[in-house]
């Protein structure tokens, strides 16, 4: 980063004015540098949701919301989703360049190798309710990793901050398909070394052992593909909640466990379940128009699930890569007369011309489609999150180590511009009563 240039802060009538300096990245906006602004001024600034605030200076990923453009390490998702595979991503995301044939066969080897759960955690799941919503069990087995691996957990040495990268990318896919099996009270699949990535899990969601479990190549691909679009997504909700925990100098399982959290919520990685809910309650093509209307309504918080986006206001380029896999996964499994599928397809068109949705640059998102493409591939509603979870991982370990090995890191602690009760003392006893 260079500076290039100052920015004056002006405070009025009687008050003094503040030069901060304006400092450029390689692309994007500008960022004026307030770091000095208390000790100068005596003032914080005030952004709730961090709408006009960088958290972090990263190498990592590039977004441009206004043009619908997002870049892993320099490389367009378009290009990434075309010729690479999840591994390639990964192996780019932490590294920074994509591998060589020889670098990529010996990454692919490490992940497989440690894909296995330690028997112990596997006794973790039965502490759960039968019921439980696998990110329930995610969040607290992910979290329960740290309790294993002691001997590899400085966090300060970049070997350990590797070789933890490499168990959380390789256990995810395991620690999440279990967490189905044990819901659905099936016994529980080992991953197996002779499958892809993607293979692997849809193995370990849908094999049997009484069967053998055939892979199709276009549900594998359509997987794959969700997983690079989700790999990472800069400074996100579940990142940032990632990088703050791991700012104190957290484990990075309890750091993962963490964004994982995070990732749960609605207006999050729980936006392509809640997509699909939706489309479940509206239920008919008939009733589309209510919701919409409701979705308009200000005096009603309803809101269309999997529509609109903190960044993208133009497009996502996620959204328009899902939305060619999920049509590619439809006409395989010839399922584009689906109710539910015919209602989504609708829903989409009947958004995209409405004028409320249209002059707030409301468009489908990723999770609109990677919900249906999931659906699709007899993927629960109650895995989704866990999906992303899974895809997210390599991510939130990139940034993770990214802001580790950053000599400058410092514990991250917000202010807060305080509205409650001035200072007062405690009346007496009788007073009180
Ligand atoms: C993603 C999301 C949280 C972004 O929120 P945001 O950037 O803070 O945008 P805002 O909440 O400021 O919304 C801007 C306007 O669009 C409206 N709006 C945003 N998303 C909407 C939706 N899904 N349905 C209906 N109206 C919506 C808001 O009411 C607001 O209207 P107003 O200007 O008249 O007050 C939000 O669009 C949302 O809740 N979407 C549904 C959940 C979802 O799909 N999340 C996945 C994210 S990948």
């Amino acid at each position: 980063m260079v500076q290039k240039g100052t920015a004056t802060l002006d405070f009025g009538k009687g008050g003094q004015s503040i030069e901060l300096p304006v400092i450029s990245g390689t692309m994007g906006p500008d960022v004026v540098d307030i770091r000095t602004l208390h000790a100068k001024s005596g003032m914080f600034t005030y952004d709730p949701g961090y709408i006009s605030t960088a958290s972090s200076s990263s190498e990592i990923t590039f977004i441009d919301g206004d043009e619908g453009i997002l870049l892993y390490r320099g490389y367009p998702i378009e290009q990434l989703a075309a010729q690479c595979d999840f591994i390639d991503v990964c192996y780019l995301l932490m590294n920074g360049e994509l591998p060589t044939s020889e670098q990529k066969t010996s990454f692919d080897n490490t992940i497989k190798n440690h894909s296995m759960l330690h028997e112990q955690l596997v006794k973790f799941y039965t502490g759960f309710r039968r019921d439980a919503h696998p990110m329930a069990l995610m969040v607290g087995v992910v979290g329960a990793l740290s309790a294993f691996y002691h001997e590899a957990m400085d966090i300060t040495n970049a070997a350990h901050r590797e070789q933890s990268a490499f168990r959380l990318i390789a256990k995810l896919p395991t620690i999440a398909a279990m967490a189905y099996k044990y819901n659905i009270g099936q016994p529980f699949i080992y991953p197996r070394n002779n499958l892809s990535y993607a293979e692997n899990f849809l193995h370990m969601m849908f094999a049997v052992p009484t069967e053998e479990y055939k892979l199709n190549p276009v549900l594998v691909r359509a997987l794959d593909r969700i997983l690079i679009l989700h790999a990472d997504h800069e400074q996100n909700a579940s990142t940032s909640t990632v990088r703050l925990a791991g700012s104190s100098g957290a484990n990075p399982y309890a750091c993962i466990s963490a964004g994982i959290a995070c990732l749960w919520g609605p207006a999050h990685g729980g936006a392509n379940e809640a997509c699909l809910n939706m489309l479940e309650e509206i239920g008919d093509v008939s009733r589309i128009d209510e919701y919409i209307q409701r979705a308009k309504n200000k005096d009603d918080p309803y809101r269309l699930m999997g529509f609109g986006h903190r960044v993208y206001k133009n497009f996502d380029p996620r959204a328009k890569l899902m939305r060619e896999t999920c049509h590619e996964v439809l006409n395989e499994l010839g399922l584009q007369n689906d109710r539910l599928f015919k209602l989504a397809l609708q829903l989409e068109k009947i958004a995209l011309e409405d004028e409320y949705f249209i002059s707030r640059k409301l468009y489908p998102n990723v999770d609109f489609y990677s919900g249906i493409v999931q659906r699709a591939l007899g993927i629960p509603t109650f895995m989704f999150t866990a999906i992303f979870a899974m895809a997210r991982t390599v991510g939130w370990v990139a940034q993770w180590s990214e802001m580790i090995s950053d000599p400058n890191h410092r514990i991250g602690r917000p202010r807060q511009l305080y509205t409650g009760i001035t200072m007062r003392n405690i009346p007496s006893a009788a007073l009180r009563k």
